[in-house]
C-alpha cells in the first residue's frame, strides 16, 4: 500500500497558454480538425485552472487509447434526434464530449432563450470531463443550470449498503449566473471522491482520503489500488458516507435514470452496459432564462443570500465560507498567474500520448515544463 502523505513524488509546471497550445497540437496530430483540437484544449486546461486535475490534461493519454481502439470517434459533431420543442434528445455518437456536450448546449441555449426553458438529453457522447464547463457555457448566455449526468460504461461505486459497483461516479451540477461576476457552480461527483482523484493519488504514490474506497470484500481502504491497481477490484463509495450514503446513493441512481434512460442512452446495469474501455457519459441539462420569472430582485436576493452565509460565525482555522465555485475562482486567479503544476507520471504519460500520436520530440520541445 503507498505510503500517506510522505510518499514523495515530484511535478513540473507549465503556463496555461503553452499547455493549451501543447493539447491543441497533440489533437491535431492525432486527426482532430482546428476547432475540434481548440474545444478539447480549451475544456481540459480550464478543468486544470479550476483545479479539478483529474478532469484536465491528465485524460489525454486514456482519450488516446480510445480513439486508437475506435471508441472515441473524431471530428465528430452532435446530431438532433429528436426536437419536442422545450425537450431536445441529442446523440453524442461517441464524439469527442468536449465537441457534443458544446453543441449540445449550443442547442440547449437557443431553445431556452425562445421558450424560457430547454430540458437537454445528451446520450452516448465521449467523456464530457468536467460538467461546470457546460454549466459555465449557460451562465455566459445569462442561464440557469443543472445538469444530471451518469458515466454509462464505468460502474465503479458501491450503492449505500452494498459490495459491488453498480453506477458511475455520476456527477450533478447546478449554476446561476451573476452579471459581471462569476455564476455560482455547484459541480461534484456522487462518489465520496472523483474516480480521477484516486487516479491521481495512485500516479502520486499517495493514499486516497478516509471514508472513499472499499476493497473486494467491502473493507474500507485508503489504498487508491482498490480502483486502479492490477488484479481485483474493490469499489469508490457514494458522498456521505456511513451515516449519510444513502443521500449520495439516492443522487447517483437518479442521474443514472434521468441521464442515462430519459435521454434514450444507457445505464450501467449488466445488460445495457457500455462494455469499451471509453468513458461514455449521458447527460440530462436542464436550462432556464431567469427573465422569464417574475422576479425583478433577482440579483439583489441572490447577493444578499451569498452575504448572509458568509457573516456567520465560522469555526476555528476556516477564513471565509465559500459559495459554490469561489474555490475554483481563486485556483484559476492563482494558476493563472503562477502557472498549473502536474504531476510527473501523469506529464510523461502526456508526452508520450503526443508521440503516439506522431508528434516528433523536436515539436514537443517546444512546450516547455519546468
Ligand atoms: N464526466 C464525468 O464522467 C465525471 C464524473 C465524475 C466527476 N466529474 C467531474 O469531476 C470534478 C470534480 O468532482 P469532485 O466531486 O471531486 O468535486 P469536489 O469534491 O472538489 O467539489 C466541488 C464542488 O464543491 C465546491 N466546494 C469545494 N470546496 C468548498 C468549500 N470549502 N466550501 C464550499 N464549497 C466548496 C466547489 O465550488 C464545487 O462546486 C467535477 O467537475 C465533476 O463534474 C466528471
Amino acid at each position: 500500500m503507498p505510503n500517506v502523505e510522505a510518499a514523495p513524488y515530484s511535478e513540473v509546471t507549465i503556463d496555461a497558454a503553452t499547455l493549451h497550445a501543447f493539447v491543441v497540437a497533440i489533437w491535431q496530430a492525432a486527426g482532430s480538425e482546428p476547432r475540434e483540437a481548440k474545444l478539447v484544449a480549451d475544456h481540459l486546461v480550464e478543468a486544470n485552472l479550476a483545479g479539478h486535475d483529474s478532469h484536465g490534461v491528465g485524460m489525454i493519454p486514456r482519450y488516446m487509447r480510445s480513439c486508437r481502439e475506435g471508441e472515441l470517434k473524431l471530428n465528430s459533431h452532435a446530431q438532433l434526434a429528436r426536437d419536442a420543442g422545450a425537450v431536445l434528445t441529442v446523440e453524442g455518437a461517441r464524439g469527442f464530449g468536449q465537441v457534443m456536450a458544446c453543441e449540445a448546449m449550443e442547442l440547449g441555449i437557443e431553445r431556452a432563450q425562445k421558450l424560457g426553458i430547454c430540458a437537454v438529453g445528451l446520450r452516448n457522447a465521449h467523456h464530457i470531463g468536467r460538467i461546470g464547463h457546460w454549466a459555465e457555457q449557460c451562465a455566459r448566455a445569462g442561464l440557469v443550470s443543472f445538469h444530471f449526468v451518469n458515466v454509462a460504461g464505468d460502474p465503479l461505486v458501491a450503492p449505500f449498503g452494498g459490495i459491488d459497483r453498480r453506477f458511475g461516479t455520476n456527477p450533478f451540477c447546478a449554476a446561476f449566473p451573476r452579471p459581471g461576476r462569476a455564476p455560482l457552480v455547484l459541480d461534484f461527483a456522487t462518489s465520496a471522491i472523483a474516480a480521477g482523484k484516486v487516479r491521481v493519488a495512485f500516479n502520486k504514490g499517495i493514499d486516497a482520503p478516509d471514508g472513499a474506497l472499499i476493497d473486494r470484500d467491502g473493507h474500507a481502504t485508503r489504498d487508491p489500488g482498490a480502483l486502479f491497481g492490477a488484479g481485483e477490484h474493490g469499489a469508490l463509495l457514494a458522498f456521505g458516507g456511513a451515516t449519510a450514503g444513502h443521500k449520495g446513493s439516492g443522487l447517483a441512481a437518479m442521474c443514472e435514470i434521468f441521464a442515462g434512460a430519459l435521454s434514450g442512452g444507457f445505464t450501467s446495469r449488466a445488460d445495457t452496459i457500455v462494455t469499451t474501455n471509453a468513458i461514455v457519459n449521458c447527460m440530462l441539462s436542464v436550462i432556464v432564462d431567469p427573465a422569464a420569472f417574475d422576479a425583478p430582485d433577482l440579483q439583489r436576493e441572490a447577493d444578499g443570500f451569498v452575504h448572509w452565509l458568509k457573516t456567520t460565525r465560522r469555526v476555528d482555522g476556516v477564513d471565509d465560507v465559500l459559495v459554490p465555485g469561489e474555490r475554483e475562482d481563486a485556483t484559476r486567479g492563482a494558476r493563472g498567474a503562477h502557472g498549473i503544476p502536474i504531476d510527473t507520471e501523469s506529464w510523461t504519460q502526456i508526452v508520450e500520448a503526443a508521440r503516439s500520436a506522431g508528434m516528433p520530440d523536436s515539436e514537443i520541445a517546444k512546450y516547455r515544463a519546468t
